[in-house]
């Protein structure tokens, strides 16, 4: 095999289909439908996305359905909208008018409901604050909050005065939002005294202070009041949102915007340099995240949605907040830690409102399996009826626990492959109808041309690994990395530039294959690969084969130089809680033989380090950077804002 292909080790050949019942209801039921959409999009894509788009309410229509310019995309030109009436007007004028929109519950346990009459008129007090503080359409706001519901109204007032939001994570240090909000330009920052975490209070606003005296720019502070700790206000330039709301007409003359007009930054973290303003804008963005909710979670009106995400996620952004407002769904929204005040506080939330969705990450699950079926069993979890996963990918043995112990094994699971940059879900199951594996994605929904590519961008063989690439414009795709045009380009577009044998494609950084049934098995970021005695492997394989040996909770894997091999496996692993001390100590030897058992010698870490944790992103991703600079022995370098907990790295080293 040449040096450029990645090998593939993995197999997996365990098949789950939907349930009859679930098939009768579910909006994609047949075979026959799926391909229908799949051949219309493929003969006449631009068509397909122009009828998906006229699912939205739009003042104008658009006179060019999409301008390509490689790399420069523009969707539904001319066309004029406003993402928030789309969320919220357009199911005020409807049946919809008094159902929930949001159920909020606190970790303390509060809960408070609001229909969609009742966020619109919040929506439009916040807006008409928003103006009121001159704030105007293209300034950007920068919105540094935890989950609570003044967040979501947050991101909707400024999308519906045409203020480009950009929410950073209320977990990210003073540090992290004053770069983010500087390299933004950000006029305002809403925020909130306090946010409540496996009990205790994160100071937000403090945390806000001191970002703020780095930002001059920064005129105007909201500050909602959560949890009712002190804090210090600035005159003039800080004020309670709650006084201003209550001193804000309901009613607000809407706009509508350019398609093209920008919703939102979002930063997110490369493997290098410093974090990248992914900027989506509003027409084909909304038109792709309304899609993709209605279909791959298969909404239905009497849904109760809960997503697991933050809010400073692409997937709060899309899946809480644009795609399941604009479906008019019921949305569920914890403010807390899973495991407050005990380990079972999802499964209780889940029984006790009635959940139908659930959508978390591989992550979650696997804590939620080192912690033991127990806390799920205790709880009557039949009210679910789909699951679904994003985030990296699942294990199957994650999968096969989600399905059983969540599930009841009655509930398809939605493996969601996409990313920040690509604004929705690109490769995922339709779940009435697609055939599940445990650990694919599955297929690219009808619309997305995704495919497997070797490195001169022709088409990999089944099973052979190589690169994750799309080959046709989407709505949702980023259209720059704010204020860096060329980092856009060379980032996603300049792998697989156009040349006489295809018009280029967007590179999304991931390895991957695809099986004899066309699924896409995702091999994680390609930056993860290594290549051991000539070998390229993806180490989401071994770091799997380590996860399915029972007394293993987590693991990550990562090569060190090597003078013989090129590079040395180095498997940093995580046992379950209840593995005694001494156990510890012969693991290392078995679990390099569990891999070699389960997937070749060739994989076979060379070493295994059993550690208590691993060093994660706030969104639960393993920076696996970190790990190879300590697995190598040297000093950690570069950017660690994103790193959630900075005790780990101590520990490791
Ligand atoms: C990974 C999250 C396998 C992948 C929405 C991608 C996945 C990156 C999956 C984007 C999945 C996400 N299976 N890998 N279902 N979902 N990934 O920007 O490497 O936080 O490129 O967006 O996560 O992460 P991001």
């Amino acid at each position: 095999m040449s040096s450029d292909s990645i090998k593939s080790i993995l197999q997996e050949h365990r098949t789950f289909e939907a349930s009859a019942a679930f098939k009768q209801r579910a909006h994609i039921g047949s075979q026959d439908q799926l391909q229908a959409m799949h051949a219309h999009a493929e003969q006449d894509p631009i068509g397909f996305w122009e009828e998906q788009a006229r699912e939205l309410s739009w003042g104008s229509k658009w006179d060019t359905p999409m301008q390509w310019n490689y790399p420069t995309v523009e969707w539904f030109v001319g066309g004029t909208l406003n993402a928030s009436v789309n969320c919220l007007d357009v199911h005020v004028a409807t049946e919809k008018r008094n159902k929930a929109a949001l159920v909020w519950e606190s970790e303390e346990g509060d809960v408070r409901t609001w229909t969609y009459q009742q966020l619109l008129a919040d929506v439009n007090r916040f807006a008409n604050v928003l103006l009121d503080q001159g704030i105007k359409k293209g300034d950007v706001v920068g919105i540094y909050m935890g989950m609570i519901p003044e967040a979501v109204m947050a991101m909707l007032a400024c999308a519906r005065i045409g203020a480009t939001h950009n929410v950073v994570f209320g977990a990210f240090s003073a540090e992290a939002l004053r770069e983010r909000m500087d390299n933004s330009g950000a006029v305002c920052l809403i925020t909130q005294d306090g946010a409540r975490r496996r009990g205790s209070v994160q100071r937000l606003k403090a945390v806000a202070d001191e970002a703020l005296a780095h930002l001059p720019n920064i005129h105007t502070v909201l500050v909602a009041k959560n949890v009712g700790n002190d804090i210090v206000m600035s005159r003039g330039r800080d004020h309670w949102l709650h006084e201003l709301m209550a001193a804000a007409p309901m009613k607000h003359d809407v706009q509508l915007f350019d398609s093209e007009h920008p919703l939102f930054i979002l930063y997110t973290s490369g493997s290098t340099g410093k974090p990248k303003g992914i900027l989506h804008t509003t027409g084909g963005y909304m038109t792709q995240v309304k899609y993709t909710s209605k279909y791959v979670f298969d909404l239905r009106d009497d849904d109760l949605y809960f997503c697991t995400a933050d809010i400073g996620w692409i997937t709060g952004h899309s899946y809480i907040v644009y795609g399941l407002l604009a479906n008019g769904a019921s949305v569920l929204m914890y403010e807390g830690a899973p495991n407050y005040p005990e380990k079972d506080r999802f499964w209780d939330i889940i029984e006790r409102h009635q959940a139908t969705v659930f959508y978390t990450a591989p992550t979650a699950i696997r804590a939620f399996m080192s912690w033991g079926e127990a806390w799920p069993r205790k709880h009557d979890l039949s009210s679910l009826r789909l699951l679904g996963t994003v985030g990296e990918p699942i294990n199957p043995e994650a999968w096969m626990w989600y399905y059983d112990v969540i599930g009841r094994n009655k509930c398809p699971i939605v493996d969601t492959w996409w990313q920040t940059e690509t604004g929705s879900i690109m490769i995922a199951p339709m779940p009435g109808v697609t055939t599940m594996k445990p650990g694919t994605a599955t297929q690219p929904l009808p619309g997305i041309m995704a495919d497997v590519v070797n490195k001169d961008g022709s088409p990999c063989k089944p099973n052979e690994g190589g690169y994750l690439v799309v080959k046709h414009p989407w709505p949702s795709m980023l259209r720059t990395v704010f204020g860096d045009e060329k980092r856009y380009r060379d980032t996603y577009w300049s792998h697989f530039e156009p040349c006489d044998k295809h018009d280029g494609y967007y590179f999304t950084g991931d390895g991957a294959r695809k099986d004899s049934d066309g699924c896409f098995w995702i091999m994680g970021r390609v930056d993860d690969v290594v290549n051991v005695s000539g070998h390229r492997l993806g180490t989401a394989e071994i770091e799997s084969a380590l996860v399915s040996h029972a007394e293993v909770s987590e693991a990550a894997v990562v090569a060190r130089p090597d003078e013989i091999k090129g590079n040395a496996l180095v498997a940093f692993v995580i046992v379950n809680a209840n593995v005694p001390t001494a156990r510890k100590a012969e693991l290392p030897a078995l679990l390099r033989e569990h891999v070699a058992a389960e997937i070749g010698p060739i994989a076979k870490p060379d070493e295994i380090r059993i550690t208590d944790a691993l060093p994660k992103t706030r969104s639960g991703k393993i920076m696996r950077r970190l790990l190879r600079e300590i697995a190598g022995g040297g000093e950690v370098t570069g950017d660690t804002t994103t790193l959630e907990d900075h005790n780990v790295l101590e520990n490791l080293r």
